[in-house]
């Protein structure tokens, strides 16, 4: 029987936020928006053990009550978000055996309902290569230079949108990730790596909530889909929750 863990990447500075306090310690809907993502996974008794990345200058950790949960660990990010992902991975890979699963989801996307993030995981054992939630694409989009002209306009029919998280056999990303980042890749999901590494990864339709929190307006947006989903959580998913 394998097991699935977690890895939380949460040691960015949140820099797109412009506030003193790094983005996932940011208040929403009463508590760190970090508190909402933790929450969210722990909440999946599937998942055996989460590590969270977090910046070595971190002080605030400790005010966080999942944190204190023991299924979490933790371990020290790095420069990039890949590097943060890949040092959760190697934390993981030293205590899980070889035919692990692991979830990656990022700190900044606190509105994950358990009943999609089940539908991952049920698509993601039958794949080889895992798979990803994401959003099909319903703006036109354009390809632009460097000068700000359009350089062409890209086949919307095909275009989806990557969400976290995304799960994958532990130790196939583990290896798929860290020969990225040796080569030089900018890697800024985990199935671009293991698209790199030759594996297919398959897409399961993700929902509208589950936004990645990046400047200051998504986080009235995340409060009103945390609130909403505390008072009725199948009208924000649209979908039952089982
Ligand atoms: O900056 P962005 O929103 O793309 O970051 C996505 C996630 O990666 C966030 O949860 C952030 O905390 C995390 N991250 C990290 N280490 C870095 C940079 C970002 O764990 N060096």
């Amino acid at each position: 029987m394998s097991s699935l863990w977690a890895v939380v990447p949460a040691a960015g500075s949140g820099r797109r936020m412009a506030s003193e306090v790094p983005k996932q310690y940011l208040p929403v809907a009463g508590e760190a928006l970090l508190e909402h993502t933790l929450r969210a996974l722990l909440a999946c008794p599937d998942v055996r053990g989460l590590v969270v990345a977090l910046d070595p200058s971190d002080r605030r950790a400790d005010t966080l009550t999942s944190l204190a949960d023991p299924r979490v660990m933790r371990t020290t990010g790095g420069a990039e978000r890949a590097d943060s992902v890949l040092a959760g991975l190697n934390a993981l890979a030293e205590i899980a055996p070889g035919n692990d699963w692991v979830l990656v989801h990022d700190a900044a996307r606190p509105c994950l309902p358990v009943a999609d993030l089940k539908r991952l995981i049920d698509t993601a054992k039958g794949h080889e290569g895992g798979a990803i939630l994401a959003q099909p694409c319903s703006d036109t989009i354009k390809q632009v230079d460097e000068q700000g002209r359009v350089i062409t306009t890209l086949d919307r029919s095909t275009l989806w949108r990557a969400q976290t998280p995304q799960m994958f056999p532990l130790h196939a990303l583990r290896d798929a990730l860290a020969a990225a980042i040796e080569e030089g890749a900018h890697i800024t999901d985990e199935a671009s790596a293991m698209e790199r590494a030759g594996y297919s990864v398959a897409v399961v339709e993700g929902p509208a909530c589950n936004i990645k929190v990046t400047v200051p307006a998504d986080l009235s947006i995340a409060e009103a889909y945390l609130t909403a989903q505390k008072a009725a959580p199948s009208v924000v998913t649209g979908k039952i929750e089982s």
